[in-house]
């Protein structure tokens, strides 16, 4: 019983970061990045493909691409940097990306 109760208090806020960073998601990337992480507007990365950034970058980097913004070269359009909302923790970012790999794929 005391294990469980450790184990529950040991998830418990890494679920809540999970569902806060679902909230973030539907908020404010789904604008450019889709609800099916495809691209909702001209030069967003289909999140979905094996040669998306979530396949071919670490967590780190990733989370540093949402918190500073991001642009390939030659792209016509950039990633704003905390998705342009100036609040965004970085914990919270690196939230924001274990919930793409949860939701789209890729493993770093
Ligand atoms: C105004 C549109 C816009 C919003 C809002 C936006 N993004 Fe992006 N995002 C982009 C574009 C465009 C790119 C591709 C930039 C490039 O490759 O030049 C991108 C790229 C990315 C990448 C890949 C970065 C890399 O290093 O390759 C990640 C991860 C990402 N966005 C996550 C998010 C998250 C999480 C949010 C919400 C907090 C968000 N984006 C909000 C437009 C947006």
């Amino acid at each position: 019983m005391k294990t469980l109760l450790i184990a529950l208090l040991v998830t418990l806020p890494a679920l809540a970061r999970a569902d806060e960073a679902e909230a973030l998601y539907n908020q404010t990337c789904v604008a450019c990045h889709g609800p099916d992480g495809k691209g909702a507007i001209p030069g967003t990365p289909d999140f979905n493909k094996a040669d998306s950034p979530l396949h071919h970058k670490d967590e780190a980097t990733l989370a540093r691409s949402i918190l500073d913004g991001f642009q390939s070269p030659g792209s016509s359009m950039a990633m704003p940097p905390r998705g342009g909302m100036p609040s965004l923790t970085e914990e919270q970012a690196v939230a924001l990306v274990r919930f793409l790999h949860a939701r789209f794929g890729g493993n770093k």
